[in-house]
């Protein structure tokens, strides 16, 4: 399937998108990451890093390109933390079709709490909480043994900038997709496994 994952910072569309990969065997496709592991390459804007660490969003090219060879690669595919503006919704438009568009629903202070409390394995971009989902070993990564470490923009002051963000850019794609027959709202203010059962059953209604 052909599946897009929309929400807010620390909405889980991460964690979800992870196991949507898993479960239906398609790629992860994450602008995020993909930008993470490119923090310092050069561009005619200047470096990723330059706009991720104070929570601005990078330049559309340099996106779009990222998504566009990636989607050429896969078959499948789990689309996550793009697009986040108009402009990359007519980029993607043109670049392929979709099968359903989930849209995890979180409220804002828990978005805040989430955030705070995230650590990524500095190996292998595993994700844990230190309250909601704990690793076995505090500090180590369940999946590598790498270190869990906080990501850089996930500083209290990144993160208010980036839900300022997000209200302002991504909140109008979301009512873009809204209108489709794709459109599928989740309830993202529950525990993960609530969220991943209520996923299942909306890409069910649409493969
Ligand atoms: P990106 O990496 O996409 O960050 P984001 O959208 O801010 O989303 P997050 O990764 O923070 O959150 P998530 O929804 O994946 O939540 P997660 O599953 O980790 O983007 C980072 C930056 O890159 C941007 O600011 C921008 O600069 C740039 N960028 C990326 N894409 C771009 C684009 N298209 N255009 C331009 N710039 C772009 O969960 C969060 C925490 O909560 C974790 O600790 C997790 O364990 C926990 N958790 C998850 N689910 C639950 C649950 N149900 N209950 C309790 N805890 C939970
Ligand atoms: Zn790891």
């Amino acid at each position: 399937p052909h599946i897009l994952i929309l929400g807010a910072p620390g909405a889980g569309k991460g964690t979800q998108s992870s196991r949507l990969a898993e479960e239906y065997d398609i790629d992860h496709i994450t602008t995020g990451d993909a930008l993470r592991n490119n923090k310092d390459m050069e561009t005619e804007y200047g470096t990723p890093r330059s706009f991720m660490e104070s929570g601005e969003l990078v330049p559309d090219p340099v996106v779009n390109e990222i998504v566009e060879a990636a989607l050429e690669q896969a078959d499948g595919f789990v689309l996550d933390g793009y697009p986040r503006n108009e402009s990359q919704v007519e980029y993607l438009s043109d670049a392929t079709d979709l099968d359903v568009v989930l849209y995890l629903d979180v409220p804002e202070e828990e978005l805040v709490r989430r955030l705070a409390g995230r650590r990524v394995c500095d190996d292998c971009g595993a994700t844990y909480h230190v309250e909601f989902d704990q690793p076995e070993e505090e500090g180590v990564c369940d999946e590598c043994g790498g270190e869990l470490v906080q990501r850089e923009d996930d500083t209290e002051e990144t993160v208010r900038e980036r839900i300022r963000v997000y209200e302002e850019n991504t909140e109008p794609v979301i009512e873009h997709y809204r209108g489709t027959d794709a459109f599928e709202a989740v309830d993202g203010d529950q525990g993960p496994d609530d969220v991943w059962s209520d996923i299942v059953d909306a890409v069910e209604r649409h493969v």
